[in-house]
């Protein structure tokens, strides 16, 4: 059983659960190394199985070495069947954030003699914190990220239009070696840069606009997150001022993240500056979130669920916004890795304000 799996065990153990039906695809990959899209692990104190079809076996055996891979025929259903059959276990978890109502009915009623318990986050959680070879990955992840982004950066201007320099971006990642996009990219310029989510569009960037930039790359099935926010001419007073309250209030929060502090309140330390700068409603969103093989995962920075002690080892984003509905909107998105004294910043282009003349 590899390191990951014996973990999970202990946890099996303590919470008295003699197994596990793992099904979310992340989950699956981070305790078996198997990254094809159909499979489901069934782990024990003993043993540990990869239950996969025909288009799999082999990718599977491959990828999973220290998992028992089972080619099921007719269906996942009749696997199952078989498998806890032999195991003879009559209780078996399920992970109830990623089965569907209609699995869970049928587990039931065809596998009616088991005790099918919902369980929720015990792989999340043990994902929470990385090992070396994680962090190394999702800092390659950010490296292709961030050179894309700032090789595409000169071709910024007005006349282009948000849909043409986020192929840019995308091209330029593929080419430097990410899998695919972490998700899809957000570039926002002008009034849309108060879309804390504003998908790039078709919208043509204009002179003296803000456009903000949250991109990430996938790289070996981890992602990266970042955002930057630029303008496209001399800013206003106003759009300096706004720029220096976010950039004050992320470069605060990511000064005070260490081991033991809790999301709640490194959300709060840049919370309150953006406050006390009059712009408390415009700020509606979480500080942060952890990244990995998903790009939103634990331990959040937040006023919500943000009770997670940081711990070393923990990749998360300290990424403070203000968004002014009609006017526009700057937000400042680092990675950042926490250490065992403080905080290690992933991400690299420059955070002071790039003008990029026409
Ligand atoms: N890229 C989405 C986010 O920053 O959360
Ligand atoms: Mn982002
Ligand atoms: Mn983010």
């Amino acid at each position: 059983m590899n390191d990951r799996t014996q973990r999970l065990v202990r946890k099996l153990k303590a919470d008295q659960l003699p197994a596990l039906m793992v099904t979310d695809a992340n989950n699956r990959r981070y305790l078996s190394g198997f990254s094809g899209s159909a499979g489901t692990c069934v782990v024990t104190y003993e043993e540990a199985y990869l239950l996969t079809d025909f288009r799999y076996t082999d990718q599977a055996t491959q990828q999973a070495p220290d998992y028992q891979v089972i080619t099921y025929k007719k269906g996942l259903q009749e696997g199952l069947s078989q498998l806890l059959e032999d195991l003879e276990v009559d209780q078996v978890g399920f992970e109830a954030d990623d089965v569907t109502y209609r699995t869970y009915s049928n587990l039931c009623d065809e596998l009616g003699d088991i005790e099918w318990a919902p369980t929720s986050g015990i792989i999340e959680k043990l994902r929470q914190v990385k090992d070396d070879e994680e962090v190394q990955i999702i800092r390659e992840a950010a490296q292709i990220a961030d050179e894309a982004f700032e090789e595409i950066l000169p071709s910024v201007r007005p006349g282009r239009t948000e849909s043409e320099v986020a192929l840019d971006l995308e091209f330029c990642m593929r080419r430097l070696g990410a899998e695919e996009l972490a998700f899809g990219l957000i570039v926002a310029s002008g009034v849309r840069s108060s879309l804390p989510h504003g998908r790039a569009s078709e919208k043509v960037i204009g002179e003296g606009e803000f456009v903000t930039f949250d991109y990430g790359a996938a790289y070996c099935g981890y992602c990266s997150d970042a955002t930057r926010t630029v303008i496209t001419g001399e800013p206003t007073e106003k759009q300096r001022e706004v720029y220096d309250t976010v950039l004050r209030a992320q470069k605060a929060a990511v000064e005070f993240i260490e081991p033991g502090r809790t999301g709640e309140e490194v959300d709060r330390v840049a919370r309150d500056i953006i406050a006390e700068a009059g712009y408390g409603d415009n700020f509606g969103h979480g500080l942060g979130h952890g990244v990995g093989l998903a790009v939103h995962e634990g331990p959040r920075l937040s006023q919500q669920n943000g009770d997670t002690e940081l711990a070393p080892g923990m990749v998360v984003t300290v990424e403070p916004g203000i968004y002014i509905s009609g006017w526009g909107g700057v937000r400042i998105e680092d990675l950042v890795m926490v250490t065992e004294d403080g905080a290690e910043v992933l991400t690299s282009p420059t955070k002071d304000l790039v003008v990029q003349k026409g």
